[in-house]
Order: C-alpha cells, then structure tokens, then sequence
C-alpha cells in the first residue's frame, strides 16, 4: 500500500506492477511541480501594465489555411465525425456526455482518474478551450482547478470581468496524459469531435484558446501560439482569439503584457457581440 499526501490530495494506490508504480510516480512528480508552480502565481492587475499599452492585439484576420500533415487531417476528420446538431445548451451537453459514456476510444483511459468533460454555463456566450487536464483536474473531474486555473480565473477576473460560471471551460482531451505530455493525435482525434459537438451545443459568441496544441486542434494545424496569438480567427463563424496558455504564463510572466492585450481585444468583442456579464467590463 502506497499513500502520500501530494500536493493536498491523499493519494493511497496499491501499484500492482512496474507500469503502476511508474503511474504513480509521475502523478506524484506532477503534482509537486504543481505545487512548485502555485508559489509563481501572480496576479493579473486591474491595471493596464505599461507595456500592454504598446502591445495591442494585432488587427490581422487568420483564417484556417489549407496545409497537410497529420493535424490537418485529424481537424479535418474531426469535423466530418462531428455531428453538430444538437439541442442547445444543457440538454445538448447532457446527450454528448451520455454518448461519451465510460470513454475507451484511446489509451488515454487506462490513466485517468475522471474523465473532465468541461464546465460552466451550458450557454455561456464566452467558451475557453484549453488542452488536457492536468493531475489536479483528473482528481476533481473538472478543468482548470490547478495553478493554471488560478491563472485562468485571474485573466478571467481582472482582464474580462467574467468569473468561471460565466463562461464555459473545456479542453481538447477529456482525459489526463501521463507525465504531464502532450496529447498525442490518435488521443486528439479520439476527443475532438466531442469538442465540436459541445462548442455546437453551447454556441458561444466568442471562443478563447489558450496554447498550442488548443489552436492547432480548432483553428491552424500548422500554427504556433507565438506566432499565432492576438489574432482573429474564425470556427464555423465564431469568432475565436488564442494566446498563451496560463501554464506557459506560470513559467514566463513577460508573456503576461501579450495575454493581457489579447484578453482585452477578446473582451471588447465580447461586450460588442452582446456578450452577457453581471459587472462592468473593467477595460
Ligand atoms: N491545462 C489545460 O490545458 N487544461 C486543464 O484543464 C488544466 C491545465
């Protein structure tokens, strides 16, 4: 028997074989950098940061470009898989989770402890698409509950006025990958056409992605968050903006000016397309 408090979280496994005890190291080592991240958790001020004011979000439109490779294919194969119409909002979600059921479409599931199916307004007008859950969500089921949570409410909070029930979360894979990696794209393929269909059924008016792998599943295959962030781009008419991940901002608070300018060209989309709140924008 094997327990160990990790990171606030009791965590008591029998490793039955080499390949467990394996598991059970790498949630352990994931949950400590976790842990090691919370102490870097800055917060996104209710201020303009001087910089920002340079780095506005760029006006440039992207649109998908018709590139090959194997993330090409998968977006592509995932939408022809999507069956998009579903009822609106809760009802919509509910039928989607049902079909998703106990999910053994990819390895991922032989490592999961919850598959995080999203979470928020079923009809939320804003939805953030992020990549897979992490030690933290797979234990609680939902998405964004780690430090990169706390990043992901701050931007939420302090940027756009909006908290986490305003809006709806998601990621691109429903089930945590080990040691913290990627997802690969059989695993990506697996997930995505559950994404459409709940994007479908929320129909959000504006979309966020945050990071690479979130931005080349919905709107670039051959694109790079670096490259890419600040700029408009389209998903089935909605218009969706990407910047970096909260993660990547954990590890590289300069990147906080960019997420900051892309966030308030998002917000003001958002209040133009009659995006619904319960406070004033704060920009
Ligand atoms: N990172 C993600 O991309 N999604 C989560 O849910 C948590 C961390």
């Amino acid at each position: 028997m094997c327990c160990a408090d990790v990171a606030g979280a009791m965590v008591c496994r029998m490793p039955d074989t080499l390949a467990d005890l394996r598991a059970l190291v790498a949630d352990v080592r994931a949950a400590l950098e976790d842990e090691a991240l919370r102490g870097v958790v800055a917060e996104f001020s209710d201020e303009a940061p001087p910089e920002a004011v340079a780095v506005e979000a760029s006006p440039r439109r992207a649109t998908r470009p018709a590139v090959g490779g194997s993330w090409a294919k998968l977006a592509d194969r995932a939408r022809e898989k999507a069956d998009t119409s579903v009822p609106v909002g809760a009802e919509g979600l509910q039928l989607i989770r049902d079909e998703l059921g106990d999910c053994r479409r990819c390895n991922l599931c032989t490592g999961r402890s919850h598959i995080v199916f999203g979470v928020g307004d079923p009809s939320a007008d804003l939805v953030i698409v992020g990549e897979a859950p992490g030690y933290h969500e797979d234990r609680r089921g939902e998405p964004f509950v780690g430090p990169a949570g706390e990043m992901l409410d701050k931007m939420l909070a302090n940027v756009l006025g909006l908290d986490r029930e305003e809006v709806h979360i998601l990621n691109v894979v429903k089930c945590k990958p080990p040691e913290n990696r990627n997802p690969l794209p059989d695993e990506v393929g697996a997930c995505l056409p559950f994404l459409h269909r709940q994007i479908a059924a929320i129909q959000p008016k504006v979309i966020l992605v945050v990071g690479t792998v979130a931005l080349k599943a919905l709107l670039d295959p051959s694109g790079g968050i670096t490259r890419h962030r600040g700029q408009w781009g389209t998903l089935d008419g909605v218009p969706v903006m990407s910047t970096f991940h909260p993660a990547y901002l954990l590890r590289n608070p300069e990147g906080k000016r960019h997420t900051f300018a892309d966030l308030k060209a998002l917000g003001k989309r958002y209040d133009e397309l009659g995006g619904r709140r319960t406070r004033p924008s704060p920009f």
